[in-house]
């Protein structure tokens, strides 16, 4: 796994580095590299000149400039009056992704004034540390390494004009974030025979010692005597035991925020089984799981003043002659019966636990964040995750770390009338509805699990990973949720 280890903020003069990035906008070259041109021979304003770059969104190019041994790289942010935090992110990580390809081992990005535009010092100093993370992220461990490896990207250096101190606090959360970041995409790459659930338990106990934390697994004994009969009964057709993860963030105490997230380790559909096409994707059905322990890791490194609990059911989805079959009735934590109609509908089996187990935390609110449902990549795609709750406040407000974590979110009614998709014929709830309106008859499912607490739910099976690689990144995981869980958490935390 490649992380950023070290991140730093200073100012650009005489600042010496091999890759030099710039971000600049969409306005012809700013007067803010005068002296870089000059330095360079001339080389950047032949390059406007020839209209070889303009700085749009994303746009990058490589420059090696004549009489000077480091690569300079231009990324555009498009134009300055829309220069936000998400496109300063995407920027930073266009910077470390094609310093990491350039074989790079460290690199300073240089923000113009010009592309900051009207965002805060504060602001843009950590949307460029996780952008910078997020761009250096990459995963080649299961590779042999070449016989003349690339070093990789380690150092990254954040050079700006003036007001040192508030790029250097919000470039130190976005460092905690980012690292947050790449180990939830660092869980979620891992292949299924790997990561498992006491693979998880395990990284989610080394996370809490490493910062301090409390953190309880119930093992298959625990989760008996509990009585988490839906974790129990997606678990029963696999060789591998099931888990039951609570990490615990202390804070300032009082009522906690309680994460959860979907941590099936690889699902196959069990006795309902999926097609083989994709069915490898499957590995990526631990996500959610994933972005709550990135969570907690950001949370071991700043230590916000905000309670926060993690919970994570972790199982595999699997077809045996011991597996749960469709019309097997089971009874949940919470007590409520449950005709499972299709074993591929098995994350809401384990949620549905994880959300009843929640009550004994009091919750100020429950967020949880799963790959719920195909449904939600047919509705939305792969640019937004599906949101769906119980309260009008709390969804505005996961709206909003959506926005400013740049993981946007998208709401899906939760009406009176989509509750009869999960009526059963001969138990109090059926976990599967067909077809029609997937996502929200999977969230309808939750919602019959939800007491005590306003409650929302994160449906990211189109968001947790790409098949297409872009500017900011390759194929793969993406982390989606880590981010957006952080924003929230620290919004309480202010
Ligand atoms: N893990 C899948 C959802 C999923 C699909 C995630 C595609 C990522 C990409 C989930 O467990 C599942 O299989 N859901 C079923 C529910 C159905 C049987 C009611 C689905 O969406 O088909
Ligand atoms: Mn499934
Ligand atoms: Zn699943």
């Amino acid at each position: 796994m490649t992380f950023l280890t070290t991140l730093k903020v200073a100012a650009p003069a005489g600042y010496a580095t091999p890759f030099l990035a710039v971000a600049v906008p969409q306005q012809g070259l700013p007067s803010s590299l005068t002296a870089l041109d000059a330095a360079t021979g001339g080389a950047l304003g032949r390059l406007y000149a020839a209209g070889d770059f303009l700085g749009k969104k994303d746009e990058v190019v490589l420059l090696h400039p004549p009489g000077s041994a480091q690569r300079l790289l231009l990324v555009g942010v498009g134009k300055a009056e829309d220069s936000d935090r998400n496109q300063l992110r995407r920027a930073a990580a266009a910077a470390a992704k094609r310093a990491g390809t350039a074989g790079a081992p460290s690199l300073a990005l240089y923000l113009t004034p010009e592309a900051r535009g009207s965002l805060a010092p504060r602001d843009a100093g950590q949307v460029l540390a996780e952008g910078l993370h997020f761009g250096q992220w990459s995963y080649r461990e299961l590779k042999r390494p070449p016989e003349d490896p690339k070093p990789d990207l380690e150092t990254a250096a954040i050079l700006v004009d003036g007001d040192l101190a508030e790029y250097q606090a919000g470039a130190a959360l976005g460092d905690a974030i980012g690292g947050g970041q790449s180990l939830a995409r660092s869980l979620q790459v891992l292949p299924g025979n790997t990561c498992t659930p006491r693979y998880l338990a395990a990284q989610a106990v080394a996370l809490a010692e490493r910062h301090g934390l409390r953190c309880t697994v119930l093992d298959l004994a625990a989760i008996r005597k509990e009585q988490m009969g839906g974790l129990l009964a997606v678990a029963q057709g696999s060789a591998e035991e099931p888990r039951f993860i609570v990490l615990e963030h202390a804070g300032a105490g009082g009522k906690p925020v309680v994460l959860v997230g979907k941590g099936v380790t690889f699902d196959t559909g069990g006795i309902s089984i999926k097609p083989a096409d994709k069915m490898e994707d499957m590995k990526y059905d631990m996500s959610g799981a994933a972005a709550v322990l990135g969570t907690f890791e950001m949370l071991g490194r700043c230590k916000p003043a905000v309670r926060v609990v993690g919970l994570v059911p972790t199982v595999e989805n699997m077809p045996s002659g011991t597996a749960v079959k469709p019309g097997d009735v089971i009874t949940s934590h919470f007590g409520k019966t449950i005709e499972i109609i299709n074993t591929d509908a098995e994350g809401r089996l384990i949620l549905c636990d994880a959300l009843s187990y929640a009550r004994r935390f009091e919750p100020a609110c429950v967020l949880d964040a799963a790959t719920l449902t195909g449904a939600v990549v047919v509705a939305l795609g792969n640019f937004v995750s599906g949101i769906m709750g119980t309260d009008d406040g709390l969804l505005e407000e996961v709206r909003r770390a959506g926005d400013r974590s740049g993981e946007r979110v998208w709401p899906l009614p939760l009406w009176d009338e989509y509750r009869d998709l999960i009526k059963s014929d001969i138990a109090d709830v059926k976990n599967s509805g067909g077809r029609p309106a997937g996502s929200i008859a999977a969230g309808w499912f939750l919602r019959e699990f939800v007491e005590g607490y306003p409650w929302v739910h994160l449906d990211i099976a189109g968001t947790a990973y790409s098949d297409r690689e872009d500017v900011t990144r390759p194929k793969g995981p993406t982390g989606v949720c880590m981010r957006l869980f952080s924003e929230f958490v620290l919004g309480r935390s202010r």
